[in-house]
């Protein structure tokens, strides 16, 4: 099973196994990692999910969707490698991503 490590904005690592199929967000929300509140269930409307994929694994997990890109412009501190939780699919390839939270989400 997909390992992940979330790391968040005050340098906690929280590493959890995240069956396939899930989504990033699905795996902090499932796992009880803070920093990932997902008010609105995955729906890519909250931006609360928001998170920073390391530089490494950016070409695994893929670009933002135009909706992703949207509902982004409402998160804070938006940069070029941040994606929304739920809207990266985990797979075996994702084995060993790690993101981190932003600020707005301590
Ligand atoms: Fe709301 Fe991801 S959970 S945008």
């Amino acid at each position: 099973m997909p390992k992940i490590t979330y790391i968040a904005f005050d340098g906690v690592e929280h590493a959890v196994d995240v069956p396939v199929g899930w989504s990033v967000m699905e795996g902090a929300k499932k796992n009880n990692v803070p920093g990932i509140d997902a008010d609105c269930g995955g729906g890519c409307s909250c931006a609360t999910c928001h998170v920073f994929v390391e530089p490494d694994w950016r070409a695994r997990t893929g670009e933002r969707n135009p909706i992703e890109d949207a509902t982004l412009e409402f998160a804070e501190n938006v940069v070029p490698n941040s994606r929304l939780a739920c809207q990266i699919k985990v797979t075996d390839n994702l084995d060993g991503l790690v993101v981190r939270m932003p600020e707005s989400q301590r």
